[in-house]
């Protein structure tokens, strides 16, 4: 079968590299999965580039999300059958409960093997089954930005619901499921973008406000005047150091902060903290979520019947394309690879 190896390079950022091997054969308590759609995050441009946290040395299979079906399963490996329409998790290993860092030793196309690859074999507790109503071309871009923002807004905190104001950040996949998951719980939602045409685009996808911040660059003063001085209830921060003033600025008193991304860095906090203080505002670090988050994401999502939003869909043989599609910064939601 074949698949990609991300492989470093001495000074320059890591090849994704296609390979034919030989299949694994199953271990007690795994599965087989043929994988029939990847999708890609930020993460993977970080691993690729050799600054994210999870990457090692060694050549690894990249990209932490995928879908497919079950072709192989063992015994012991619970209720999974031949047929079953998966997703797997982003961390192999946390199924539920209270974060432990000994999970980040397990984190798929960092960490541990990914995804891109015709066939994936996974411990049984790694995976979800997909709801009918999504293709695993959909499925496949769930497991880590919506399943991050899931938990950013519903799972810590208060969840975010009717009355609540709702601020995201930039139209990549976290933001734009945010915005689609806040939406169908009933919450406000205001959108920043670079780009104008994708604020339009935004609006139509439900967005009740939103701010070009290369023309506003001082959007905080913007949510102000948009929510009455009040402020929002909850930030879905993907910017890091350099948005983080601002977001600090446009969160309400007892609001909270949910810290994802780093798309402006991994510097130091360029401001003081206080106002998170004087505020009494939560400030939530968040990383992807457990298996038990990813099933009741799905029930949400069943429920109100939300369909990600695909940027564009690249072949197996394209992959580099993805990449550099989703380098470019000019998507909005999801690029998908199709295997
Ligand atoms: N902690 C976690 O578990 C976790 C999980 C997923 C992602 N992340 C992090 O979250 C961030 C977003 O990830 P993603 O996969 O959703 O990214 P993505 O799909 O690549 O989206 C990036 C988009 O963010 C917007 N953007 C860039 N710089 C910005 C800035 N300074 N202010 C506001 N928006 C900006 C741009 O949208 P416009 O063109 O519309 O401006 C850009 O297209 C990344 O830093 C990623 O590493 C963390």
């Amino acid at each position: 079968m074949k698949q990609y190896l991300l492989e470093p390079r001495d000074s320059a950022p890591s090849e994704i590299v296609l390979h034919e091997v030989d299949p694994r054969p199953l271990k007690a308590g795994e599965v087989s999965v043929r994988i029939e759609a990847s999708s890609l995050n930020y993460r993977d441009l970080l691993m690729k580039s050799g600054l994210s946290a999870s990457g090692g040395s060694d050549p690894v299979v990249p990209l932490s999300d995928g879908s497919g079906v079950i072709d192989e399963v063992t015994g012991d490996a619970g209720d999974w059958k031949v047929g079953d329409k998966v997703a797997l998790t982003f961390f192999r290993d946390w199924q539920a409960g209270r974060f432990d860092m000994a999970y980040h030793g397990a984190a798929r196309g960092g960490s541990c093997d990914g995804v891109l690859a015709e066939s994936v074999v996974a411990p049984a507790h790694s995976l979800v089954k997909v709801p009918g109503y999504l293709s695993t071309r959909e499925a496949a871009t769930l497991p880590c930005a919506a399943v991050t923002a899931w938990h950013a807004m519903m799972e810590r905190g208060h969840p975010v619901g009717p009355g609540d104001t709702v601020l995201c950040l930039g139209t990549g996949g976290v933001s734009i499921f945010a915005l689609q998951m806040a939406k169908a719980a009933g919450a406000k939602v205001i959108l920043t973008s670079g780009s104008d045409e994708k604020l339009a685009r935004a609006r139509s996808l439900g967005a009740d406000e939103t701010i070009n911040y290369r023309t506003t660059p001082d959007w905080d003063r913007e949510v102000h005047r948009l929510t009455e001085k009040r402020g929002v209830d909850a930030v879905i921060e993907v910017g890091g150091p350099g948005t983080l003033e601002k977001s600090m600025n446009s969160v309400a008193a007892g609001g909270f902060i949910s810290l994802i991304g780093v798309l402006t860095g991994f510097a130091p906090p360029e401001t003081s903290l206080f106002p998170l203080v004087k505020k009494n505002v939560d400030l939530q670090g968040i990383y992807v979520g457990s298996r038990e988050m990813f099933l009741r994401m799905l029930s949400f999502f069943e429920q109100h019947q939300i369909r990600p939003v695909i940027d564009g869909t690249f072949s197996f043989e394209e992959a580099s394309g993805a990449y550099a599609r989703l380098e470019g910064a000019q998507h909005l939601g999801k690029i998908v690879i199709e295997h």
